[in-house]
C-alpha cells in the first residue's frame, strides 16, 4: 500500500518523499505545480534511487482524486497542498478560503468515499496566535490568529477534529511546525520561492547569492536578548522524519484504533534570534551579511518557540540539526541551485 503525499512536489513535501522512500514507504505524489516544480520530485528519485508515482491533479480536482484513488492503493495521506503566504492572503482572502479549506474537504471527501481516513495534516505553530506561553505545548491555546492563511489552518484542524467526533474511524494527526529552513544535505532539493522571499532564510540566502542587496531585520525593540524576533527553526529534514514517525504512529492508531486526535508540535525546543541566524549564516559565509534594521513588520510577534516534548514521548522522535547544519545546508542548496529548480 502507498502512502498519498500532497503537495510532494514542495519544500517540505519533496524532503518528507526522500525521507519516506528511504524508510521503505511507497510513495504517490498528487501536486498541481502552482508553487513548486516536477524537477524536486525527479530529484528525490535521484536522492534515493526509488521511484514515485506522480499525478498533476489539483486537490479541488474531484474527478482527478478520484482516478488517483481508483489506480494507486492508498493506506493513508500525507496533506501539504495549500497556499502559504502570509501577507498574500490578506490581499486575497477568497482564494486562500477556498483553495485550503474547500480544497481539504474534497480532498477527506474523496478520501471517505474510497475507505481511506488516515491523514496527516500539516498544520503550523500559527495557529498559537501570539502564544500565550513559551514554549508552546499543544495545551497552549489556539485560534487567535492574526491572518486569512494561519485561519485556514486553524480551521482545518477543527474540520478535521469534528470528523473524528463524528466518526471514530478517522485516524488524524495535526502537525503543528515551526519555522523549516535548511535543505537535503545533498544540495539537489530545497526551497524555491517565487519571486521575492517573504520569509527570513531564503533571503538571507538571496542576499548572500548577490540576487537581493540588502537583509530588512524587522524591528530590534521587541522584548528579546538582542531585540530581534525569536523563533524555533527546525531544519527540514529533521521535518521530514516527524512525517515518517506520523506515519508509522497512524499505523498503530489504525490497528488499536484511535482514542483521539492527535496534535504534535515539531519544532527544536530553541529559540533564535533575527541577528543569531544572520550571525550563524555569515560563519558558512565566511563573510558578513548586509543587514539593516528596518521597522517592525505587521502581524508579527516577539518569541515563539516550541516545547516538543509530546513528540519527542509519542512519536519517538526528536530534531537533531542545529541552526549551523541548517544555514550549512541552505547556503549549500542555494549556492549551487542560484535559480532554484528552473535553471542550473
Ligand atoms: N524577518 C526579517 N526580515 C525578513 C523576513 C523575516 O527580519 O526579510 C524576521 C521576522 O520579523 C521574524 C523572523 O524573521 O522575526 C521569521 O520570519 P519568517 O517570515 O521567516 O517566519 P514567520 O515566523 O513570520 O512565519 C513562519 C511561516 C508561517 C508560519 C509561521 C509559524 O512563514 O507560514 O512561521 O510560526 F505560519
Amino acid at each position: 500500500m502507498a502512502v498519498l503525499v500532497t503537495g510532494g512536489a514542495g519544500f517540505i513535501g519533496s524532503h518528507t518523499c526522500v525521507e519516506l522512500l528511504n524508510a521503505g514507504f511507497e510513495v504517490v505524489v498528487v501536486d498541481n505545480l502552482y508553487n513548486a516544480s516536477e524537477e524536486s520530485l525527479k530529484r528525490v528519485q535521484e536522492i534515493t534511487g526509488k521511484s514515485l508515482k506522480f499525478y498533476q491533479t489539483d486537490i479541488l480536482d474531484r474527478e482527478g482524486l478520484q482516478k488517483v484513488f481508483d489506480a494507486e492503493d492508498i493506506e493513508a495521506v500525507i496533506h501539504f497542498a495549500g497556499y502559504k503566504a502570509v501577507g498574500e492572503s490578506v490581499e486575497k482572502p477568497l482564494e486562500y478560503y477556498y483553495n485550503n479549506v474547500t480544497g481539504t474537504l474534497i480532498l477527506t471527501d474523496v478520501m471517505r468515499k474510497n475507505g481511506c481516513k488516515s491523514i496527516v495534516f500539516s498544520s503550523s505553530a500559527t495557529v498559537y496566535g501570539d502564544p500565550a506561553f513559551v514554549p508552546i505545548t499543544e495545551e497552549c491555546p489556539v485560534g487567535g490568529v492574526t491572518n486569512p492563511y494561519g485561519r485556514t489552518k486553524f480551521m482545518i484542524e477543527e474540520i478535521l477534529k469534528d470528523y473524528y467526533v463524528a466518526d471514530h474511524d478517522w485516524n488524524i494527526i495535526l502537525l503543528r511546525y515551526f519555522n523549516p529552513i535548511g535543505a537535503h544535505e545533498s544540495g539537489r532539493i530545497g526551497e524555491d520561492p517565487k519571486g521575492i522571499p517573504n520569509n527570513l532564510m531564503p533571503y538571507v540566502s538571496q542576499v548572500a547569492i548577490g540576487k537581493l542587496k540588502s537583509l530588512g531585520v524587522f524591528g530590534d525593540d521587541y522584548d528579546t536578548p538582542d531585540g530581534t524576533g525569536v523563533r524555533d527553526y527546525i531544519h527540514v529534514v529533521d521535518l521530514a522524519t516527524g512525517h515518517v514517525k506520523a506515519l508509522e504512529k497512524i499505523r498503530e492508531m489504525k490497528e488499536n484504533g484511535a482514542d483521539e486526535v492527535k496534535i504534535y508540535n515539531l519544532g527544536t525546543g530553541h529559540g533564535v534570534s533575527v541577528l543569531e541566524l544572520v550571525h550563524a549564516f555569515e560563519k558558512v559565509l565566511g563573510r558578513p551579511l548586509p543587514y539593516e534594521i528596518k521597522p517592525r513588520r505587521a502581524g508579527d510577534i516577539a518569541t515563539c518557540y516550541a516545547d516538543p516534548s509530546k513528540a519527542k514521548r509519542e512519536l519517538h522522535w526528536e530534531a537533531t540539526r542545529n541552526i549551523d547544519d541548517m544555514c550549512r545546508d541552505s547556503w549549500n542548496w542555494q549556492s549551487k541551485n542560484p535559480e532554484g529548480y528552473d535553471r542550473d
